[in-house]
């Protein structure tokens, strides 16, 4: 059966492909969270700084020879250094929020919190003071990726002790900055953690089991979510007044032929293993999508000889997981064009219809969440210094998907964050392409960072709201 949100598919299919590009402009309501978002990994640099330990990044860096240029991000951006340069920007770019990350070896180097380290947590100070200076709201992300080297020596996000390990980060982070942070992420992009980490084994720790290394990942990082969440919302919420999500990641995915009902069925499982695998135990029952456990769960008659690969939840369990986000966070980039029974996405398009179809299913599927898009951009090689109009012909036309969402299909987005502030480690690609407003120049030791054609573009939306009428 296919998810309550199909009749999205249905219902943007007799648009035609010159529809589909009609501009629709307007603008979003006062108060309209515009914001531009970091991680620490990518921009920071000071990996062993004052104290700090390696994470998993630093480990994989050091010693992989496939990224180009044998990248790392020993200095990349060095915004240890340089808060005063990193506020500039985002003042310049006049943004509402800075969605950026904390690295966890950074403030308990080995991962807990008995090697508490403070000069550390005195720079996430001076960013958050500084922040708070400028009016701008802090969004924070608990973990980007970066886990402690040390906690991956103890079996990392496959050892369920990890769970109450992050949590007791969390809870320090919480009672430590959040005095001055309202918005909380526990993971960026779990999914990503999941399925990079430990199906296909590009991002460390470079585990390659698809099979079910993956789904015990994911349920640990599902219980991690979930514990954090209790956590704040035992101890915090009521003094603090903020709140707590996940950012999860999706393209949407369009089938390839649409009156096709298995194709509309592939096209609706590919969302459900992206997306659902984290938000259906988390924003709906506490427990996976029916579209998995048919696939690689109990419901699945390939599995009835051997063992469901997809691990369950027990009801108390389910009950603890249910709820555990107060607003829906959304990570997306990209299109995928799907077709029943192949293996690989027929194809990617980056026309942004596809954003707009997927904050409706959302939607559909989620009860109507407040939702806000966390990331969302596209890249340019990094020799491009100044003019990126590929980019702002990206964000003119994004935008005006999310407000299309937003003003004639009634999605509540309630802001819009985009990637990234300025180029930066971009993972297994390390600096051959960026996504930034602002152009850094990494020949440079004092890495000057300039704004690219794109941030006076960014600026204008911003003040306007969205688009002039
Ligand atoms: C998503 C990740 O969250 C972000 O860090 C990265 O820069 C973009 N993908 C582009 O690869």
């Amino acid at each position: 059966v296919p998810s309550q949100a199909s009749n999205v598919w249905k219902k943007f299919s007799n648009q035609n492909k010159f529809e589909r590009k009609l501009y629709h402009y307007g603008s979003f309501p006062q108060g309209f969270s515009w914001g531009v978002s970091s991680s620490a990994y990518q921009i920071e640099g000071g990996w062993n700084a004052d104290g700090k330990m390696p994470s998993i990044w630093d480990t994989f860096t050091h010693n992989s020879t496939s990224i180009p240029g044998n990248a790392d991000g020993n200095v990349s951006c060095d915004s240890y250094h340089r808060v005063d340069e990193d506020l500039y920007m985002l003042r310049a770019l006049r943004v509402k929020s800075y969605r950026f990350s904390l690295s966890w070896s950074r403030i308990f180097p080995d991962g807990r919190h008995t090697s508490l380290n403070q000069k550390g947590v005195d720079y996430y100070n001076r960013l958050l003071d500084g922040l708070v200076a400028y009016n701008i709201t802090p969004m924070v992300t608990l973990y980007y990726w970066d886990l402690p080297q040390a906690l991956q020596d103890l079996g990392g996000w496959e050892n369920a002790d990890t769970i109450n390990i992050f949590n007791e980060f969390c809870d320090f982070c919480f009672s430590t900055f959040g005095d001055r942070v309202k918005f909380w992420m526990t993971f960026n992009q779990p999914q990503t953690i999941a399925w990079s980490g430990y199906g296909l084994g590009q991002f460390p720790p470079n585990v390659k089991n698809p099979g079910t290394a993956p789904y015990r990942v994911a349920h640990n990082l599902i219980k991690a979510h979930a514990k954090a969440y209790h956590t704040y919302d035992d101890k915090y919420r009521k003094s603090q007044g903020g709140l707590v999500s996940i950012a999860l990641n999706a393209d949407w995915v369009e089938p390839k032929d649409v009156n096709v009902p298995r194709e509309l069925m592939a096209a609706d499982r590919a969302l459900q293993f992206q997306l659902g695998w984290f938000a259906h135990p988390i924003f709906k029952n506490g427990d996976y999508p029916d579209a998995m456990k048919w696939q690689v769960g109990n419901k699945s008659e390939l599995q009835t000889l051997s063992e469901s690969r997809l691990p369950s939840f027990n009801e108390e369990e389910k009950s603890f997981i249910r709820g555990t986000a107060d607003v829906f966070c959304i990570n997306h980039y990209t299109t995928k064009i799907v077709h029943h029974a192949t293996l690989r996405d027929l194809s990617e398009t980056e026309e942004a219809w596809g954003l707009r179809r997927l904050l409706s299913w959302i939607k559909e599927e989620y009860g109507d969440p407040e939702i806000y898009i966390t990331e969302n951009g596209v890249a340019t090689d990094t020799k491009t210094t100044y003019d990126d109009s590929a980019r702002v012909f990206y964000y003119k036309t994004y935008v005006d998907e999310a407000l299309k969402a937003h003003n004639l299909d009634g999605v509540n987005v309630k802001g819009y964050i985009a990637t990234s502030l300025m180029d930066s480690f971009e993972w297994l690609n390390g600096y051959k392409v960026g996504f930034g407003f602002h152009h850094v120049d990494f020949t440079n030791p004092n890495l000057p960072r300039t704004p690219k054609y794109s941030a006076h573009f960014y600026y204008q939306v911003i003040k306007n709201n969205g688009f002039p009428m």
